[in-house]
């Protein structure tokens, strides 16, 4: 049996997570939660799975979970060290940090500190610090919830990490692959919300239309996997069926396929090395007919080229692109923007910011707050 902390438990990984572990009662045990707004949903969470302890950074929120559930069956931390204080817990095993943001990184750090497994689907972590994170962490134990880098990591199982040549991660492309480029300033918030192939948050469901989230998912990739920058390849794959690939230095290509549900990548980054049963709708190829890939076009999608920019420079570029790209996603959702702006505004920032080469924890932070402020600058 597994203690599991889940960290953003309110949000579409989160679900998806509790969802895995209703079904595994008797291997994994919940025994913390958290969420940032959604707290009757949160309360419906304790209610059913009785966690020892729950963080809610809005103190005021934090009171009304705590007049419902007055009898301190349940420990409730607050203020903005709480996702940090409720992985610090002993009897903690595995915490899946499913928060989105920057803000989950002191918890993904705390969390390898500890020696704890940590199943990754917060990839700002890695983009922003992965240098500092993945030097605090041992062999496996941090385990990829991300479905490309799932795959990826199920790819490499295949061989040694001298025999690999590439890695292809597959992008679906988003809603807007085939608008042509002039319609693109005026697509809506609404309409970016509109992914083609799966449900997830907003400012993921964002990235995807802008390809930011394949951006990030190359800094991602380099370091969890230590890889070079040229060994990372994207294709546009529409169907996202296969979810990623690694080819071998004899030029054998493994690929992981399978319907797009986030169950998958969570439930194996849980149970890893073991795999257990999922119901899952079963892949029938030959009713999808065809599985197309595209070049990926970086002119129409410069958030990509930025991520390979961000990727190949590291150090404090990383934590720059990422806090600018929260806050642009965020003014295009508030309809301050257009949506071209969000990766005009992010290649703005990272052109002006003082980069350091091998920033401490401090820099980066610093790198994420100025370019909080910087783009809001830009922006206005
Ligand atoms: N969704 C996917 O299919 C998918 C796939 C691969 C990777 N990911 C990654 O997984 C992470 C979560 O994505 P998601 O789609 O699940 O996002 P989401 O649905 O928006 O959920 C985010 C979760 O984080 C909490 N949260 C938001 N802001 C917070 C803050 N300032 N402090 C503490 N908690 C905060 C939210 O709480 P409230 O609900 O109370 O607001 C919610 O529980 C992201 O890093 C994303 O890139 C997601």
């Amino acid at each position: 049996m597994k203690n599991i902390v889940v960290l953003g438990s309110t949000g579409s990984i989160g679900k998806n997570t509790l969802e895995v572990a209703r079904n595994l009662k008797d291997k994994f045990r919940v025994i913390g939660l958290s969420s940032n707004s959604r707290w009757e949903l949160l309360s419906e969470q304790i209610e059913e799975f009785k966690p020892r302890y729950v963080a809610l950074n809005n103190s005021q929120l934090a009171g009304k979970i705590k007049s419902s559930f007055p009898d301190n069956q349940v420990k409730i931390l607050t203020g903005n060290n709480c996702l940090e204080e409720i992985v610090l817990h002993e009897e903690v095993d595995v915490v899946v940090s499913a928060v989105v943001g920057a803000v989950g990184l002191p918890a993904a750090i705390a969390t390898v500190q500890q020696g704890k497994t940590l199943a990754l689907a917060n990839k700002e972590s890695l983009v922003m610090a992965g240098h500092i994170v993945m030097s605090l962490a041992k062999k496996n134990q941090i385990l990829p919830v991300d479905s490309e880098h799932s795959a990826i990591f199920q790819s490499l199982q295949s061989g040694k990490r001298s025999e690999i040549k590439r890695v292809i991660i597959t992008a679906s492309g988003g809603p807007f692959y085939d608008l042509p480029a002039d319609k693109l300033p005026d697509v809506s918030p609404a309409q970016a919300l509109k992914h083609p192939t799966w449900q997830m948050g907003q400012k993921i469901t964002i990235d995807s239309a802008t390809l930011m989230n394949k951006a990030l998912e190359i800094i991602e990739a380099r370091w969890l996997f230590d890889l070079n920058v040229e060994q990372i390849d994207v294709v546009i794959h529409p169907q996202s069926i296969i979810h990623s690939m690694v080819e071998f230095c004899d030029g054998s290509v493994i690929a992981q396929m399978g319907m797009p549900d986030m169950k998958v990548p969570i439930q194996y980054a849980l149970t890893y090395p073991e795999r257990m049963s999922l119901s899952v709708q079963p892949l029938n190829l030959s009713s999808i007919g065809s599985l197309t890939f595209k070049k990926p076009d970086m002119e129409k999608f410069p958030a990509l080229r930025l991520g390979y920019q961000a990727a190949r420079e590291g150090g404090t570029m990383g934590a720059t692109l990422n806090a600018a790209n929260e806050v642009a996603v965020q003014a295009f959702l508030n309809g301050q923007i257009k949506f071209t702006e969000i990766a005009s505004s992010v290649e703005k920032v990272i052109n002006n910011h003082h980069y350091i080469k091998n920033p401490c924890l401090e820099d980066i932070l610093s790198a994420d707050a100025w370019a909080r402020q910087e783009t809001k600058k830009c922006l206005m």
